[in-house]
């Protein structure tokens, strides 16, 4: 916000120094600059779109409104958590887990904080857990590639890549039953696994190489037959928790609980006795490693 104020003051009329501005002053100051560029930002939102302006846009970049861009520009100067606010004041569109879901999971990265947070799905709700991760990493991962992108042009500072999903939700039965035939018969439990349609087999190093502290699973879409559903990133979740190679353990959040692929996999892979709590569709799993993360034949648990 200090740079707003900035901004908005260096017109040369405003030129002159403070240097012992009284607190009320600063904080009127401060007010009636939030309250000034957020009307602004109302003012503007649909004016400032400039029809003559598409050409300039390459067909593989979403374009962003002006409000949108006006909050992806703030990401240069402007302190994220800052941003972060002004973007939720102003939004139209607000996470999709309720409060005590989101609660569940602040608590927990405000215990480990800055940690390893990794997060499938991306989505209004986005901004909201990488600022719950301050100077930690956090990382997101996406099946949309459209969608990945468009939300890399709003909140610049998001890391987020691409998956390809091979599964489809109707394959979850059969899944569920070749597994133990099928999955980590490679010297990597995901990496390169492709004999495993489980595994994500295909993600980056950044990845494999990092021992998540906390994963979220919010996506992809399982909710319609032809949908790649979670089954590979049930899996997937619980192959990272058991190969962590540093101490401590993996907090996994699986969201949607509701549906019974996900309460399926949720109890073959990620195992009720490692269930540490849950709120309306939110379950909490907290994952010790083990010695052979490879080591399936009895399965997870
Ligand atoms: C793995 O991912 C890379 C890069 O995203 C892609 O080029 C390649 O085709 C993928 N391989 C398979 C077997 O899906
Ligand atoms: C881990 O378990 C797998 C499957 O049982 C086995 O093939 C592999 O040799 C084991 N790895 C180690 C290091 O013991």
């Amino acid at each position: 916000m200090q740079a707003l104020i900035f901004r908005s003051y260096q017109q040369p009329s405003h030129k002159k120094k403070h240097p012992s501005t009284p607190n009320s002053r600063l904080l009127t100051l401060l007010a009636a600059t939030v309250a000034t560029t957020l009307f602004l930002l109302f003012l503007f939102r649909h004016t400032l779109i400039d029809p003559n302006n598409n050409h300039c846009i390459s067909p593989t970049t979403v374009p962003l409104t002006a409000s949108e861009s006006v909050i992806a520009a703030e990401f240069e100067a402007t302190p994220p958590t800052l941003v972060t606010i002004l973007h939720y004041a102003t939004a139209l569109a607000l996470p999709q887990q309720t409060k005590g879901e989101i609660r569940r999971a602040f608590d927990v990265l405000q215990s480990l904080a800055p940690c390893n947070f990794l997060v499938f799905g991306l989505g209004h709700d986005s901004l909201m857990w990488d600022s719950f991760n301050p100077r930690g990493t956090t990382m997101f991962l996406e099946e949309d590639p459209k969608w990945t992108l468009f939300a890399l042009q709003r909140f610049p500072i998001l890391h987020a890549d691409t998956v390809h999903y091979s599964t489809r939700l109707s394959d979850a039965k059969a899944l569920i039953n070749s597994y133990k035939r099928d999955c980590a018969t490679v010297s990597h439990p995901l990496k390169g696994d492709w004999q495993c349609m489980l595994a994500l087999s295909n993600l980056s190093n950044d990845v494999y190489d990092r021992d998540w502290d906390v994963i979220m699973i919010d996506g992809p879409r399982g909710y319609f037959s032809a949908a790649p559903g979670r089954m590979a990133v049930i899996y997937s979740a619980a192959m990272m928790a058991r190969g962590r190679k540093k101490s401590g353990v993996t907090h996994v959040f699986l969201h949607d609980v509701d549906r019974d692929v996900e309460k399926h996999y949720a109890k073959e892979f990620l195992c009720m006795k490692y269930r540490v709590g849950g709120i309306r569709k939110l379950w909490h799993f907290v994952i010790p490693p083990v010695v052979n993360a490879s080591d399936i034949a009895q399965g997870f648990c």
